[in-house]
């Protein structure tokens, strides 16, 4: 096998593989708002590996110590994706993605820079210099790491003479990938296919390595470029979840490798993907980024599968496929509608949780049984999103947060001021206090403030109603503002209070977590060195 069929197995062998690259927690995290804890990267990037993600894009380690830390705990335990850390064109940023990376089983560096006219005017590089440049920086990830992918960010800004010339450049370099960026969402899909079609017909050995889209969804046309691309015989497709990422986000993972599956006839392209950990992986990024996913979403969304018309129902009755393209479950979306309650016992809670996902080894069983018996002391009928729900909160609750709710109890009604007796575990250490406020969130907020002394803006609270009913649980979504940093947090509970401080507590645990770790050195955005 060559260098670049052993980066790239199944594409070199199947002309038909497309390559997923996952980039959730690197252009999905630089979202504003979408910062994740550590723990919270190591479990996403653990359902990305274990669902067929060909590479993850685990983070920019030069970015912050926070980054770099992830990017490389993510390479030391990933299974079988190619595990990408990403770099600007410079030899510091290079040499930082690569000691992150280089302990994966199979490690990539992603280096970039910008090649339209306008990132030529940041840059201050003539074309020149700027092809210097990037034979130097892929040269230089190529001396470290033999599977090596550039971008020109901005590709489809930048003229095709150009955008030849550095192609060429990289791929002489040693880049085995080349990325093509659309980096602002401007794209459409023909042009998008047409680009990649003068690309390999264009630059010289451009038949021996492998093209990548990565496309923005400005004005919604992300998902289709993508598939373009792929049918101009680009054979990577870079998305995200949910499609989380800054803007209108990225290609959405779920809709590109679902649509590959259900229009199999008219575009004969395989993904390596289990598309039945989709909705698992959909619902950890929504809870983890704070980024609900809207109602209508294609594939992921709660009413993409809710048929409510008279007609619709009565077609679905006598065949699903009447107006369904996929069945529920290829996503993972559970096929029975076994409503679960309190007289359900563990292997009826071991089984529920399998068909959503979630595989429990008997300790972890033995928690979550707890915390359901109790949820369902509280609530008749617990729904596939309540038990969702739960196991959202019991994995936030597992990690080593500095700061955990122990107790509330809140005084409200028409009579101000309400009033909220607290006590949180600090470090370890408890501590009480009572704080009024007006109306029983905000005195719970208070009480929050003087136990934990923390200057943050409260950017925003929402509350959603898991399920029907009155006793149904509410998510509550909070995010706070620090110099220019969003942090946020998710819980729920059927009370709604307690949803609210929980949530506003992990949100709390993040922003304590980044000033401990160190805010990030360097931004992206920035120009190239
Ligand atoms: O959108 C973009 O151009 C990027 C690059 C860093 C690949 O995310
Ligand atoms: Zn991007």
């Amino acid at each position: 096998m060559t260098d670049i069929a052993k980066q790239a197995a199944p594409a070199a062998t199947d002309p038909g593989r497309v390559l997923i690259f996952d980039t959730t927690l690197r252009d999905g995290e630089q979202s504003p708002g979408a910062t994740m804890t550590h723990e919270e990267k190591l479990e996403i990037a653990a359902l990305l590996d274990d669902m067929g993600v060909d590479i993850i894009e685990a983070g920019f380690p030069i970015a912050s110590e926070g980054d770099f830390a992830a990017v490389k705990a993510i390479a030391e335990r990933a299974k079988n994706a190619v595990i990408c850390g990403l770099a600007r064109a410079n030899p510091t940023d290079i040499d930082r993605a690569w000691e992150a990376v280089r302990h994966a089983g199979r490690p990539r560096i992603h280096t970039f820079i910008g090649t339209s006219p306008l990132h030529r005017d940041i840059t201050r590089l003539t074309t020149d210099q700027m092809v210097e440049r990037i034979h130097a920086t892929v040269s230089h990830a190529r001396d470290l790491c033999e599977n090596v992918q550039w971008s020109p960010m901005d590709a489809t800004r930048t003229e095709h003479d150009f955008l030849c010339r550095v192609v060429e450049t990289a791929i002489r370099a040693g880049a085995s990938t080349i990325n093509i960026p659309d980096t602002v969402g401007y794209t459409a899909p023909r042009e998008s296919a047409e680009l990649i079609a003068m690309l390999r017909r264009e630059v010289p050995g451009a038949e021996a390595i492998i093209f990548a889209t990565h496309c923005h969804n400005d004005l919604g046309m992300a998902t289709a470029n993508s598939l373009a691309a792929v049918e101009a015989g680009a054979r990577q497709i870079e998305c995200t979840i949910n499609g989380l990422g800054e803007r209108a986000g990225n290609t959405a993972l779920e809709e590109v490798v679902m649509a590959l599956k259900v229009r199999h006839d008219i575009m004969p392209y395989t993904t390596g993907i289990d598309t039945r950990r989709i909705m698992q992986a959909s619902r950890l990024v929504a809870a983890v980024s704070g980024f609900p996913v809207q109602y209508n979403k294609a594939v992921v969304g709660k009413n993409a599968f809710a048929h409510e018309s008279g007609i619709h129902q009565d077609g679905m009755l006598k065949n699903a496929e009447t107006f369904e393209i996929m069945r529920p479950e290829d996503i993972g979306l559970s096929a029975t509608n076994l409503v679960m309650g309190k007289h359900s016992g563990r292997a009826a809670l071991r089984a529920k949780l399998g068909e959503l996902g979630y595989t429990l080894a008997d300790n972890q069983l033995a928690d979550v049984f707890v915390r359901f018996k109790a949820l369902a002391d509280r609530k008749k009928e617990i729904y596939d999103e309540d038990l969702v729900a739960l196991m959202t909160d019991t994995a936030a609750g597992a990690h080593q947060d500095l700061v955990v709710l122990r107790h509330l109890r809140v005084v409200c009604g028409t009579d101000s001021p309400q009033s909220a007796e607290m006590r949180l575990a600090v470090d370890g250490v408890e501590q009480s206090t009572t704080a009024t406020g007006d109306g029983p969130v905000d005195a719970t907020f208070n009480a929050v403030k003087a136990l934990v002394p923390h200057e943050v803006r409260l950017q925003l609270y929402q509350v959603h109603a898991v399920t029907e009913g009155t006793d149904a649980q509410a998510t509550v979504s909070v995010r706070l503002e620090s110099g220019g940093r969003l942090f946020t947090g998710q819980s729920a509970d059927t009370d709604t209070v307690v949803a609210s401080a929980k949530a506003y507590i992990v949100a709390l645990n993040k922003f304590l977590a980044y000033e401990r770790a160190g805010r990030p050195v360097t931004d992206i955005t920035s120009a190239a060195s």
